[in-house]
């Protein structure tokens, strides 16, 4: 049994964007697991624009082990409550091997015809947080129109399905290149959608939404909740997830058009998903159904390698991925 690892450290703090420079790979053994441990191989690794935040100042400590949220298998056990073979959630990422203790796993449940890295997308926190967002924050209700940004990535392919099988009406997203606005019209079930890179998104969501939209789910704040902000109607709501326009700049100026919530009466609403687990349950029961039915696709960009985990993280941050953007670092076995 090997016990070699490698993992990703940070070692320097980006200024603006992130660059391959600011982590480092590094080698180790671990000793054969202490009572009440386990070792983890992992499989499947999630990177996500909060890591981005995390880097800055104040979070990530430098050279130490990173967090992130993985899928493992167990292969050496010295507690009851993990045995070897089991496939576990935890949130020891950016590494190829974790010691664990069985309150950092979550045993994942074998769902016929819902593949393993589901559990880090449509049913881990990404496909949550559309959930959430959809049903909690915007309490979304059939024949409503929906505006959804970065709606090519995790959350907002996740959030454009889900709002179709919710009953919303007019289903709108932006993504940053034609090949994308395809994909969500022709396979992710949108009813209109736009390269943001093609004007303001006032102008874009403007035709793509003649007659105003009731929601909008935002992943990207700045010029994205600034257009919205001038398309929605009266009393219109906005969940809002994400600001990924600002990750890895300074934050931009708050939209010049704010003062609309009052004018129109709007409501705007942000939230964590950490602060809507009590939902996982019922997301379960909402969507294994509809995966198994091939009513809903699971969106995916898996990178393979440990050694392209930086690279993937890197590339997500800049829109190379559709769906959500997972690295495999072992076999499924
Ligand atoms: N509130 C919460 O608890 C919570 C939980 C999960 C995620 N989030 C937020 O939800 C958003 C989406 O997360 P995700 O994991 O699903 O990531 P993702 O959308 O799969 O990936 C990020 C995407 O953002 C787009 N992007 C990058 N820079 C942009 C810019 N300046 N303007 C417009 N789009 C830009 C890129 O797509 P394009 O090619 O389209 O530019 C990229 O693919 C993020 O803001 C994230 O922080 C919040």
């Amino acid at each position: 049994m090997s016990r070699q690892y490698q993992a990703v450290h940070q070692v320097s703090r980006p200024t603006g964007r992130a660059v391959a420079e600011n982590f480092a790979f590094v080698e180790g053994e671990f000793p054969p697991p202490a009572a009440g441990t386990a070792l983890v191989e992992n499989v499947y690794l999630s990177v996500d624009p909060y890591m981005r935040e995390a880097m800055d100042e104040g979070h990530w400590e430098l050279n130490a082990p990173l967090e992130g949220r993985a899928i493992g298998r167990v292969i050496e056990s010295r507690t009851p409550e993990l045995a070897v073979g089991d496939l576990v959630f935890h949130r020891h990422a950016w590494r190829t091997h974790a010691v664990l203790t069985p309150s950092e796993a979550r045993l994942l449940p074998a769902i016929d015809g819902v593949p393993l890295s589901t559990h880090l997308s449509l049913l881990g926190g990404t496909g949550l947080s559309a959930y959430v967002g959809l049903t909690r924050v915007l309490r979304l209700q059939p024949g409503e129109s929906i505006f959804i940004s970065a709606a090519a990535g995790g959350v907002g392919s996740a959030a454009g399905q889900f709002a179709r099988l919710l009953g919303a009406g007019r289903i709108i997203g932006s993504a940053g290149s034609a090949a994308k606005v395809a994909h969500l019209t022709e396979r992710a079930g949108f009813d209109a959608a736009f390269d943001y890179h093609d004007g303001p998104v006032a102008e874009l969501l403007g035709a793509a939404a003649p007659e105003g939209i009731d929601t909008f789910l935002d992943n990207v704040g700045g010029d994205h909740l600034e257009g919205a902000l001038e398309v929605l109607r009266d009393h219109g709501r906005i969940a809002w997830c994400g600001a990924i326009a600002q990750y890895s700049t300074e934050p931009p100026p708050a939209p010049r058009n704010l003062y609309n919530v009052v004018h129109k009466a709007l409501r705007m609403e942000g939230f964590l998903v950490r602060q809507h687990l009590d939902a996982q349950q019922e997301l379960t029961d909402f969507l294994v159904p509809h995966l198994r039915a091939g009513r809903v696709r699971a969106d995916e960009t898996v990178v393979a390698g440990f050694e392209n985990v930086v690279g993937a993280f890197l590339g997500m941050l800049d829109g190379a991925n559709i769906g959500k953007m997972l690295v495999q670092v072992a076999d499924l076995g």
